[in-house]
C-alpha cells in the first residue's frame, strides 16, 4: 500500500490503455473518478489537503459530545421497541454515521437528501448493478452533491463543503475536484463504519464473556474496536492501484500494467502477523497493528472519527441494552458488495437492562 512502484492512477492501467475495459462495465466509472482516492503524488496531496484538515485528532474531539448526543437520540427511540425483533442496521448501525457525516459536510436536516446519499453511495459498492442503475447513479450523485455545494456557497456554515469551497475560491481544487471528493467523503464516512458497527456488535454477542468484561469495566471499549477491526475488516479491498514496474512477490511477476488490490479482510487474519488470528480475543496485544483503515500516503483519514462513533456506539448501546439478543443462530447475510465487508441486516431484539444480571447467552 505505501510501494511508490504502485500507482493508483488509472492511466497506468495497461487492460484500459489495451481497450479491454469496456465502457458498459458498470465499476468502471468509480475506478476512473478523478478524486484523491484515485491519485498519486502532489496532485494527490493537493485533493486530500483539504478533505484531511477536517478530521484531524484536534477537530474530532470535539465533535464527540455531538456523537454521544446523536446515538442517545436513536438509542431512546428503540427503547420504547425493547422485546421486539429490530433490524439495528438500519435503526441504529446506519443512521449513526449517515448522521455524523451529514452534519459533518452540512447537509440540511432533509431527511429525503440524507436518504438519497444513502441510495447513491450503496449504488457505487454494489455488484449487482446494471450498467444503466451505475450510468443513472454516476449522474445523479454528482448532480446531488452540486445541489450542495450551491446550498453552501448562498449559506457558508462549518462544514467541510464550506471548507472545500473555499480551497475552490483559492484555486487548490477545481469545481469538479470539490464534488468528486464529498462523493467520496459521503461514501467513506458511513459505508464503512456501518460495517464496523456490526461486526462488534456480533462478535461481543458471540463471546458473552468478553462482553461481560467491558461491562465491567475490566476492558476497554478502544480494544472491542481495535479487535474487530482486525477480525472483521469493514473494508475487504482497498481501492485499486497499478504497477509501474514488472513487481516481483514471494517468487511470482506482477507485470507492469497489472490492476492489484490488497484483501484487507485476509491481512486481519493471517496467522504470521496475527498468531491465533481466527480467535476474536480483546486481550491479545496487538489488535491496532490491524490495516483496516489502509496505509502509507492513502491511510483513511476518516479513522479517528471512525474509532470514535464505534466507542461511543457500543459503550452506550450496550450499557443500554447489555442483554441484546442476536434474533437469529445463522450468521447473518452479508451484501454483494466486493469492496465492503457489509452485514446486510442484522436482527435483533433489545432488552433494558435488569438490575445485576449478567447479558444472557444466545441461542
Ligand atoms: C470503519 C470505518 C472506516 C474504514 C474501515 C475505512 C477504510 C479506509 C481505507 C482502507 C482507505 C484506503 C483505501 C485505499 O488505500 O485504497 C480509506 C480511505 C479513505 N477514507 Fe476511510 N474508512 C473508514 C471511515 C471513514 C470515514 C468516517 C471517512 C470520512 C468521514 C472516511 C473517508 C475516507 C477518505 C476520504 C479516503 C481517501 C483517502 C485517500 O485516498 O487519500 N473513511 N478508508
Amino acid at each position: 500500500m505505501a510501494d511508490p512502484s504502485i500507482s493508483k492512477d488509472a492511466a497506468n492501467w495497461k487492460d484500459l490503455h489495451d481497450g479491454w475495459v469496456p465502457d458498459t462495465w458498470p465499476q468502471k466509472p468509480f475506478f476512473l473518478a478523478q478524486n484523491l482516492l484515485n491519485a498519486d503524488g502532489d496532485r494527490h496531496a493537493r485533493l486530500r489537503g483539504p478533505v484531511q484538515r477536517a478530521f484531524t485528532t484536534t477537530r474530532v474531539r470535539p465533535l464527540r459530545t455531538r456523537i454521544e448526543a446523536i446515538t442517545d437520540a436513536l438509542l431512546d427511540r428503540l427503547e420504547a421497541r425493547a422485546g421486539e425483533v429490530i433490524d439495528l442496521k438500519q435503526e441504529f448501525s446506519l443512521p449513526l454515521p449517515m448522521t455524523v457525516i451529514c452534519e459533518l459536510i452540512g447537509v440540511p436536516d432533509d431527511a429525503a437528501m440524507r436518504e438519497q446519499f444513502h441510495r447513491l453511495s450503496a449504488n457505487v459498492l454494489r455488484i449487482e448493478i446494471t450498467p444503466e442503475e451505475s450510468q443513472q447513479t454516476w449522474q445523479e450523485f454528482p448532480a446531488a452533491l452540486q445541489r450542495l455545494v450551491d446550498l453552501k456557497r448562498a449559506e457558508p456554515g462549518e462544514d467541510l463543503t464550506t471548507d472545500l469551497i473555499a480551497a475552490c475560491d483559492a484555486g487548490t481544487l477545481s469545481p469538479e475536484e470539490v464534488v468528486a471528493n464529498l462523493l467520496i467523503v459521503v461514501l467513506g464516512g458511513h459505508e464503512t463504519t456501518v460495517n464496523l458497527l456490526n461486526s462488534a456488535v456480533l462478535a461481543l454477542r458471540q463471546h458473552p464473556d468478553q462482553l461481560r468484561q467491558l461491562l465491567d469495566g475490566d476492558m476497554t471499549w478502544e480494544r472491542a474496536v481495535q479487535e474487530t477491526l482486525r477480525y472483521d475488516a469493514p473494508v475487504r479491498f482497498t481501492m485499486p492501484r497499478y504497477t509501474t514496474v514488472d513487481l516481483e512477490v514471494e517468487g511470482r511477476v506482477i507485470p507492469k500494467g497489472a490492476l492489484v488490490i490488497v484483501p484487507i479482510t485476509s491481512t486481519g487474519r493471517c496467522p504470521h502477523s496475527f498468531p491465533g488470528a481466527d480467535q476474536f480475543d480483546l486481550a491479545r496485544s496487538d489488535s491496532h497493528r490491524n490495516l483496516s483503515f489502509g496505509y502509507g500516503a492513502h491511510r483513511c483519514p476518516g479513522a479517528a472519527l471512525a474509532v470514535a462513533e464505534a466507542e461511543i456506539a457500543l459503550a452506550r448501546l450496550f450499557t443500554r441494552f447489555p442483554d441484546l439478543q442476536l434474533a437469529s443462530d445463522q450468521a447473518p447475510p452479508r451484501t454483494a458488495a466486493p469492496g465492503v465487508n457489509s452485514i446486510s441486516e442484522l436482527p435483533v431484539i433489545l432488552r433494558p437492562a435488569a438490575q445485576d444480571t449478567p447479558p444472557h447467552q444466545d441461542r
